[in-house]
């Protein structure tokens, strides 16, 4: 199976060289857990190897976005000015949030349009999609129609050949029963625990599902430091 690089050196040895290609990954973490960054590690090596990237973005602005990506000495302007990556705010349709985004004066494009309808969209020459946070469409909807919007989605970027980056927070990934894990191909988590034996809180990446790949079923242990995010040797799995 073709892989695509992480942006995470550690990483890409732990998954043969990087994710699956062409397939959609869940990332799922409390907020601080990182996910974010981790989506702009990848946003910023497929950049530097020439792949064209959508970063969809619910929450933060996308200047937030390249002012984080810079303080890591992951600099995205250059892709953004060479048109290799296009960020998108997306909000749902609802008008309370239209009206919020224009109130707020966002000075990147926002789309007003629902996720699926944005992934059906996406031109062909697309490669890699980090969609930031999917977790806000889960509010409105019930679980059923989560579950098909999510499929939706997925088909959708699948049938355009993107590598995609799912990323979702824990409150919105329990509140559906942990779904999205089933629609993609594979699932990393990210958390923050207490170790039992040195009492200090560490963050640890899970990666409890990557079809298509041999997995060992250990937590890595990983720091956020200046340079984003590092990766320690595994530990043996707990819980
Ligand atoms: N330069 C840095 N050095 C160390 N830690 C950092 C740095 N930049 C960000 N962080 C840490 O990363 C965390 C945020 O990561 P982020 O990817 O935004 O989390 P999430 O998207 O899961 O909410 C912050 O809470 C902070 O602790
Ligand atoms: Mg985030």
């Amino acid at each position: 199976m073709e892989r695509v690089p992480t942006g995470i050196d550690e990483l890409d040895v732990k998954l043969s060289g990087g994710y699956p290609k062409g397939k959609a990954i869940l990332v799922t973490g409390m907020p601080g857990a990182g996910k974010t960054i981790f989506g702009i590690h990848f946003l910023y090596k497929a950049c530097m190897d020439g792949r064209r990237c959508v970063d969809i973005a619910t929450e933060e602005s996308p200047e937030d976005i390249l002012v984080q990506a810079g303080m890591l000495g992951l600099d995205l302007r250059p892709y953004l000015d060479n048109k290799q990556l296009a960020i998108e705010r997306v909000l749902e349709t609802r008008t309370e949030s239209t009206e919020m985004a224009s109130q707020l004066g966002f000075g990147f494009e926002t789309t007003e349009m629902d996720l699926l309808e944005r992934a059906k969209m996406l031109s062909d020459d697309i490669d890699v999609v980090v969609i930031d946070n999917i977790g806000v469409f889960a509010l409105d909807l019930n679980i059923k129609e989560f579950r098909d919007k999510i499929d939706a989605i997925n088909h959708a970027l699948t049938e355009k050949g993107c590598t995609t980056l799912m990323i979702m927070d824990d409150t919105a990934y329990e509140l559906t029963h942990g779904l999205a894990e089933y629609s993609a191909y594979g699932s990393i988590k990210l958390m923050t625990k207490e170790n039992p034996y040195t009492g200090v809180r560490e963050r640890y990446l899970d990666i409890p599902k990557m079809r298509g790949t041999k997995l060992s079923l250990e937590l890595s242990v990983f720091d956020i430091t200046s340079e984003g995010i590092k990766l320690h040797k595994s530990k043996p799995k707990t819980d």
